[in-house]
């Protein structure tokens, strides 16, 4: 397989001191993009990393500046095996972290199913809804220790679809800590490619802390290839990484330092 990128572009670069100002200033773009498009739509993700963020959005809501009413949302990935209801599920951790406290349809708000009866046909018809929906103009997205993204782990190929993936070891290692032992981890998920994640209209990476810094580097500055996940998005024309110093920090320009 080929593995070298048709072209290479250098994302954005934007690099604050502190995680909070990293977490404000994605939250502003999410918030003007909504704004100025009511009906557009979002690609989410889960994890710690955007939890401050999604706050920042539920305080405008509040606030009565921001309307999420028409809005389309899809979120990155969700665990097999996991119903929406189970506590470590993504669809809860969206449910409780952004869409109980917005004004947003719940039918138009994706997140793909982790105990569909047939998966790899739940995946398919997930892509499918993109594409419907007018494909996904603005997608957010953290960064594993690895260079995941969603969880599309190192080997995933640039035009990988949504589809059922094992968790590496890495993987289930840093995502222990959500769950009350390692082995309630679950070892397969269903995840949005990285080729789904790449016909994105515009993309953000968000990473904090000095433990993402070697996965942030490899993405920007090692080979693009699927060693690091997130090195394909140097195949995307529209990519922003915005980072908090720590996270910046092993980049060669010396900026997160
Ligand atoms: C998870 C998710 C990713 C997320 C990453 C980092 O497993 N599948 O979408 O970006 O790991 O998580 P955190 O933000 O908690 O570091």
């Amino acid at each position: 397989m080929n593995q070298h990128p048709a072209h290479s572009y250098e994302p954005r670069r934007v690099i604050l001191a502190s995680h909070r100002e990293a977490s404000a200033h994605v939250a502003e773009l999410f918030a003007s993009t909504i704004e100025q498009s009511p009906q557009t739509v979002l690609g989410l993700a889960t994890g710690s990393t955007p939890i401050e963020c999604y706050n920042d959005l539920i305080r405008r809501h509040e606030q009565g500046s921001l309307s999420f009413a028409s809005v389309t949302t899809f979120n990155l990935d969700e665990y097999v095996g996991l119903a929406g209801d189970h506590p470590q599920s993504f669809r809860h951790f969206m449910q409780t972290h952004l869409f109980d406290h917005v004004d947003i349809d719940p039918a138009r708000a994706h997140v793909p199913n982790g105990v569909a009866e047939d998966l790899n046909k739940h995946a398919n018809e997930y892509d499918l809804a993109i594409r419907k929906a007018g494909g996904i103009d603005l997608q957010l997205l953290g960064i594993g220790h690895n260079g995941h993204i969603a969880f599309n782990e190192p080997g995933a190929s640039a035009d990988s679809q949504t589809r059922v993936v094992n968790l590496s070891l890495t993987t289930l290692e840093s995502n222990s800590r959500f769950f009350n032992s390692p082995e309630k981890v679950p070892r397969r998920a269903i995840t949005m490619g990285i080729g789904t994640i790449l016909k994105s209209a515009k993309i953000v990476l968000l990473a904090f802390g000095e433990d993402k810094a070697k996965a942030v580097a490899g993405a920007l500055e090692g080979p693009v290839g699927p060693q690091n996940p997130a090195s394909w998005l140097r195949t995307h024309v529209d990519t922003t990484f915005v980072l908090d110093a720590a996270a910046a920090s092993q980049l060669s320009d010396g900026t997160g330092i």
